[in-house]
C-alpha cells in the first residue's frame, strides 16, 4: 500500500455511499436502508468509514455489550459471552480495493478496542460459505463457536479471544 488508510465516524453525508457499499454485498451481509443504517450508527460503539486518500472505500459496524441491537447474532454472542465480547456486526472492502491490507488495519484498530471486553465476535456465513471473509478470518486467529440458521442460510458465530 502506498498510500496511509484512515478511519472516520459516518457521518449523514457518507449514508449513500456506505448504502451503496452494502447493497452491492447485501447477500454476504443483511440489508440496510437509510433508516436502519442511520438507527444502526446511533446504537453502535464504532461505525467508520474507511478512507484511502479521501475516497470513502468501505465501512465498519462494531457494538458494545449491552446494545438494544436487535441480531439474533448479536444476541447469540449475548448470551454466550455475557458482557465479556465486542461484536463487529459488518465490514465491507470495496472490492476493487482488496487485498491491500485494509480489512487488517480496520481490524488492527476494532480488536485494539476489543481488548478490554477479552474477544472480538462476529458471524460469517458458511452456508453458502463467503470464501474470501472465511479465509481472511481464519488468518486472522478467529474460530468457530457456534452456528446459527437453516439450511442454505447458515452463518458461522465466531470468535478470538484477546488478552488486555
Ligand atoms: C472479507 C473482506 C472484508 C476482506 O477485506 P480485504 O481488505 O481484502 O482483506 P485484507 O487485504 O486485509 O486480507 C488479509 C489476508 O486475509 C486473507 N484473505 C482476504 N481475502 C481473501 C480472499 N478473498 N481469499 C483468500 N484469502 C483472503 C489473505 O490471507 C490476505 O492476505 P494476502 O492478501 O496477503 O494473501 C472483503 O473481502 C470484503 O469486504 N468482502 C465482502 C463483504 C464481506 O464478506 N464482509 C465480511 C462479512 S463476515
Amino acid at each position: 500500500m502506498t498510500s496511509t488508510p484512515g478511519l472516520r465516524p459516518i457521518t449523514e453525508a457518507d449514508v449513500p455511499a456506505v448504502l451503496a457499499l452494502n447493497h452491492r454485498f447485501v447477500d454476504l451481509l443483511s440489508p440496510l436502508d437509510a433508516e436502519r443504517l442511520l438507527w444502526l450508527v446511533g446504537l453502535a460503539d464504532r461505525a467508520d468509514v474507511v478512507e484511502l486518500d479521501d475516497q470513502v472505500v468501505g465501512f465498519v459496524l462494531t457494538m458494545a455489550p449491552g446494545s438494544e441491537y436487535d441480531s439474533d447474532n448479536y444476541r447469540w454472542h449475548a448470551q454466550r459471552f455475557d458482557d465479556d465480547f465486542y461484536y463487529l456486526d459488518r465490514i465491507v472492502i470495496a472490492e476493487e480495493m482488496r487485498r491491500r491490507g485494509l480489512a487488517g488495519f480496520v481490524y488492527d484498530a476494532m480488536e485494539d478496542v476489543a481488548r478490554r471486553f477479552g474477544r472480538m465476535t462476529l458471524e460469517v456465513n458458511v452456508d453458502p460459505p463467503n470464501h474470501g471473509s472465511l479465509a481472511f478470518h481464519q488468518q486472522r486467529g478467529y474460530v468457530e463457536v457456534g452456528r446459527l440458521g437453516e439450511p442454505g442460510h447458515v452463518v458461522g458465530l465466531m470468535a478470538k479471544e484477546l488478552s488486555a
